[in-house]
Order: C-alpha cells, then structure tokens, then sequence
C-alpha cells in the first residue's frame, strides 16, 4: 500500500434478500466500527434494498452506492434509475462500467462516459471499472484495452471532478472465477492506469487517484494484492457477501505498509 487511503467496496450484484441485505448491512457496520478509521468501506446494494440499507447505515463509517446509473436525467426512461434518484435514496457512490454491464448487457465506453459524466455532474462518487478478457489476455492486449477504457470513459471528465473518480481494475476472467490476477500482473496494470492518468490530467492527480483490484479478491490473497505500491484498494464481490470474509479482507489494509 502507499499513502493513499485505501478503500474497499462491497458489489453486492444480484445477491441477497431484503432480511440478508439487512443483517449483511448491520454486521458490516458493527464490524467497521471496532476497525481504526483509517479505510474507507462502500457497499453496493441490489437498488430495491437501497433506502433500507441506508437506514442501517445511518450514522456508521460504511457508505451506500448503487451498482449503476443512468446516463440520464429523470423523464420517460423505463426502468432506469438517475443520479438525483440515488442521491434521494441515500446514495453518495456509484458503480459504472462493471463488466458485467459491459459484457452481460453491451454497455459501450461511450455509454459509460455518460453515466460517468451523469454521475459526476449530479455530485456522486464514481468507482469506474475497467479490465480485460481472458482472449484480449491472452492476445497480448490487456495494456491497450484498458488504456483505451481509460480514455474513452473519462472522455471530458475535468481534472475538477477527479477527486470524486476512483478506478477499479477488475480482469474480466478472474471476477466470479476464484482466479485472481497475480499481484505483480495486476500492479503492472495499475501502474500503467496510474502513467496514464499523469499524461491525460496531471501528476498530482495521477498520485492521488485510488486505483483499486477486483477479481476474486478473498481474505486468502488479499494481503499480497494490497501490498502492492498501485493497488489501493479492493472491489469485492462474493466475499462481500460474508461479513467475516469482508471484514477480513478490510482488515487487511490495516496491516499493509502506509508509505511509498
Ligand atoms: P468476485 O469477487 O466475486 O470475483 O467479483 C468481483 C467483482 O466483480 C466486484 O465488482
């Protein structure tokens, strides 16, 4: 780890009931509560449990998100879910681009950008994901379709709002998979998010940006993943759903290095 805060977030996907959300919820916050305030903890609710899960969250450390956005304002858009709507329901962060939007439902960049653009303009925090498949892997292309996700999501994004950006590289073939990305592979990647972030915006912003792993994250190799100098952060999907396993791996940010 380094000197930026690290951060771990909880997507939530299409898991739970509301008396899970809501048992998860308290015990993440119960547990949040006896750690040292020195990591920032985000849960990413299924939307209908939303408003309930921030009652529980009410007055803890732990921050509601939601798992996606519309690219646009409120008005005749079935079935989507604005930015003002989130913020109503309590939600200070988002999750746009998750790879299972990507390549589940074809979300594009340029659709990203939007929600991200929305999203932004409307005071949310973005958690923006990006990553590769297994066949852009294995053809050598990991660096340039990330690097390309990079430029096209944050198309017009002002070094402004940068503050409120963080990047989750999630490999597409390690979420959901129990293969993760080993840790000097992924810090290989942050690094280049990290390089390229300095030539789109500047140094200052590149060095503060929290650049976080996902894919198949668990207590196990969390430790050797966050030691790593560009990986400040985890996004977490199945352990998150296990309050022991996710406090376990919030944990271990506490036993990381603090200076780069
Ligand atoms: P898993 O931790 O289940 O691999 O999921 C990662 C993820 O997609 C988080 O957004």
């Amino acid at each position: 780890m380094n000197s930026r805060r690290p951060c771990i977030g909880g997507n939530w996907k299409m898991n739970t009931r509301l008396e899970d959300a809501l048992l998860l919820a308290r015990s993440v916050a119960e547990g949040v509560d006896t750690i040292d305030d020195c990591v920032d903890v985000v849960v990413y609710p299924p939307f209908p449990w939303i408003t309930h899960v921030a009652d529980v969250l009410s007055g803890s450390r732990v921050a509601l998100g939601a798992q996606d956005v519309s690219s646009h304002g409120d008005g005749a858009y079935t079935g989507q879910i604005s930015a003002g709507m989130l913020l109503d329901s309590g939600c200070t962060k988002v999750l746009v681009g998750h790879s299972e939007r990507r390549h589940g439902l074809g979300e594009s960049n340029s659709l990203l950008n939007e929600k991200a653009l929305a999203a932004l303009e409307s005071g949310l925090e973005v958690m923006l994901c990006i990553g590769e498949t297994l066949e852009e892997r294995d053809s050598g292309r990991t660096n340039e379709v990330v690097a390309t996700q990079v430029a096209e999501c944050l198309s017009g994004v002002e070094a402004g709002s940068m503050a409120r950006m963080t990047i989750a590289y999630e490999p597409v073939w390690a979420i959901g998979t129990g293969r993760t990305a080993e840790p000097g592979d992924a810090q290989e990647v942050h690094a280049g998010i990290r390089t390229q972030l300095a030539d789109l915006y500047d140094a200052p912003i590149a060095a503060g940006m929290r650049i976080l792993y996902g894919g198949s994250m668990k207590p196990g190799n969390a430790g050797e993943l966050l030691e790593q100098a560009d990986i400040d952060g985890g996004l977490i999907g199945g352990a998150s759903l296990d309050s022991d396993e996710f406090l376990s791996i919030i944990n271990a940010t506490m036993t990381q290095g603090s200076a780069d």
